[in-house]
């Protein structure tokens, strides 16, 4: 299971806290909230006392919501600008959801993304695009966060090492991470 920490886990702690600055009593809106990435963050986001506002598609709503987000918006079907004013905007998705999220951030606030350079930025906050980076500290964190159940990991499929190629050939996609069983237990 801590297999997928190194990137979901501290890609979705800098996000929210290291870029997107996210403290107590916020609101934050996490894209692709039942995702690898956001499903972290939006464990991560609860814990931290914020009121979290989830997006995806509608195969992803549950998953949401059992995770603690206090609202879901399915892409698909209902109106993100619904969402209203947000201190933080977290994006996995990109694209025209990205741009269409600059205009959602509250004066002062951050738009982040982990998926490409934002193309429209905020009228009075920050736009910001980063890679993650590896942190052994907040990872033994993160992984006592694990271990004591306060953080559920998202696993999509775990596959033997002979299937690694085929499962991260372009056009095959799951939900949720990919975990490659080096041994046998
Ligand atoms: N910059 C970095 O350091 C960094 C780190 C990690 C990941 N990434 C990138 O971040 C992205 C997300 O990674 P992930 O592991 O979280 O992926 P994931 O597990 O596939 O999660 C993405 C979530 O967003 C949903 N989604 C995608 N497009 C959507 C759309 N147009 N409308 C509604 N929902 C949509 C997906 O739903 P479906 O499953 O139904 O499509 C899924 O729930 C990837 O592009 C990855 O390469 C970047």
């Amino acid at each position: 299971m801590a297999a997928v920490l190194p990137v979901s886990g501290l890609t979705a702690w800098q996000g929210l806290f290291d870029h997107g600055r996210l403290t107590t009593g916020q609101t934050v809106l996490i894209h692709g909230a039942a995702g690898g990435v956001g499903s972290i963050a939006v464990q991560l986001a609860r814990e931290a006392g914020a009121r979290v506002i989830g997006t995806g598609r509608a195969s992803g709503r549950d998953r949401a919501l059992a995770l603690g987000v206090d609202t879901f918006i399915d892409l698909e079907t209902d109106e993100l600008e619904d969402a209203g004013d947000v201190d933080v905007v977290f994006d996995v998705i990109g694209g025209d959801v990205l741009d269409r999220s600059a205009a959602l951030v509250r004066p002062g606030g951050t738009l982040v993304t982990i998926v490409m350079p934002p193309r429209v930025r905020p009228r009075d906050g920050r736009a910001v695009f980063f890679v993650v980076e590896p942190d052994r500290a907040r990872l033994a964190d993160l992984a006592t966060r694990l271990r004591d159940g306060r953080l559920k990991p998202f696993i999509g499929a775990v596959r033997p090492l002979a299937e690694a190629p085929c499962a991260f050939a372009p056009g095959e996609h799951t939900s949720g991470r990919t975990i490659i069983r080096v041994a046998e237990d």
